[in-house]
């Protein structure tokens, strides 16, 4: 059944647990994700960025997500909005039938200029204003996705920050959080904590300094009763790189966010763990390796079935490492 957010994270807080949020575009994506979840009887949260509107159109994605609901009854299914750029935006989304949505009020509109606080406030107070009046959950963000590394937004997907940020904009202020949460009433606060979207996040395994796992544990400290969610928390298996290297991709050396830095920071908060590239990878590995070996196949079944199996098996691991496992 298609549930609301706000209920499946105050699950996951009383019992101690992430959800992975993933990242949908296409039917094959869809069914992964649902068959790792009946697989291992979690609850999912399948999300849609503007990218995804725009590559698949939102019938399509409403309908693929409608169809996992009814293909899978027994499961609760939240149907999330990823990285909304307006309350408009959010409000077109609620129309749709989205059971919950993210005002990413970090970003100006534009998606690269970064926003003063005033604005966020203003912004996500008024889509938690629309959305609670019809039972929808509202995620916010405070805080700019970006790299402690170099010192930049997070351009890999086309909505990060434009230049140089500072150490202030990288990592969300704890106090700042408290004001901001009391003042918009949000359900769910997306922090920044040095991860960044896509698969170039790390140069090396990441350390306290360039991943600050440190910071979610201040923030929870002051607001222990908020539900937490990282954003760019692909963990980018080296694994998945040396296949798509292996059947001719070009990646160059990089690193993710480990499982156990993520399983760490479940105990100080985070409820919401948003994936969207590790399914990416998998898939892109699954598919290399199989045109690699079969030059002669044409048929997109027989390609998109070892993907969609690639898919399936990352979404396993990632419910059974959050404790997600076992609570539908
Ligand atoms: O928000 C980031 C997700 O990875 C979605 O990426 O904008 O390329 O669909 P996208
Ligand atoms: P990744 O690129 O690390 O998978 O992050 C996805 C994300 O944060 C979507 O909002
Ligand atoms: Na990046
Ligand atoms: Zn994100």
């Amino acid at each position: 059944a298609l549930v609301s957010m706000r209920q499946l994270l105050d699950h996951a807080a009383e019992n101690g647990y992430g959800i992975p949020a993933f990242n949908v575009n296409n039917l094959e994506q869809v069914q992964a994700i649902m068959e790792a979840a009946k697989e291992t009887n979690s609850p999912v949260i399948m999300q849609a960025s503007a990218g995804a509107r725009k590559y698949a159109g939102e019938g399509f994605l409403k309908y693929l997500i409608q169809a996992a609901v009814e293909s899978y009854p027994e499961i609760p299914v939240v149907m999330h909005q990823d990285h909304g750029q307006s309350p408009e935006i959010c409000q077109g989304a609620i129309n749709l039938g989205f059971s919950s949505v993210m005002m990413d009020g970090s970003l100006m509109a534009d998606g690269k200029t970064i926003a003063d606080y005033e604005y966020n406030v203003e912004v996500t107070k008024k889509v938690v204003d629309l959305a609670h009046k019809v039972g929808v959950t509202v995620e916010g963000e405070l805080g700019c996705l970006g790299s402690l590394e170099t010192m930049k937004g997070d351009k890999e997907d086309g909505h990060g920050a434009e230049g140089t940020m500072t150490m202030e904009q990288l990592l969300t202020d704890p106090e700042q959080a408290a004001d901001f949460v009391r003042r918009t009433q949000l359900d769910a606060l997306a922090i920044a904590i040095g991860t960044s979207h896509g698969a170039y996040k790390f140069t090396r395994k990441p350390t306290g300094d360039i991943l600050s796992i440190n910071r979610i544990k201040e923030i929870h400290a002051r607001l222990p009763n908020t539900h937490l969610v990282m954003h760019g928390s692909s963990s980018v298996p080296q694994e998945l790189l040396a296949e798509i290297r292996e059947f001719g991709g070009d990646m160059k050396e990089t690193y993710g966010v480990p499982v156990e830095e993520i399983q760490e920071a479940i105990k100080f908060g985070v409820r919401k763990v948003n994936i969207d590239t590790d399914i990416r990878l998998a898939m892109t590995g699954a598919i290399r390796r199989f045109l690699g070996e079969n030059p002669g196949k044409f048929d997109p079944r027989e390609y998109n079935k070892p993907a969609r199996e690639a898919a399936k098996k990352i979404c396993v691991a990632r419910y059974q490492e959050f404790g997600t496992a076992g609570n539908a």
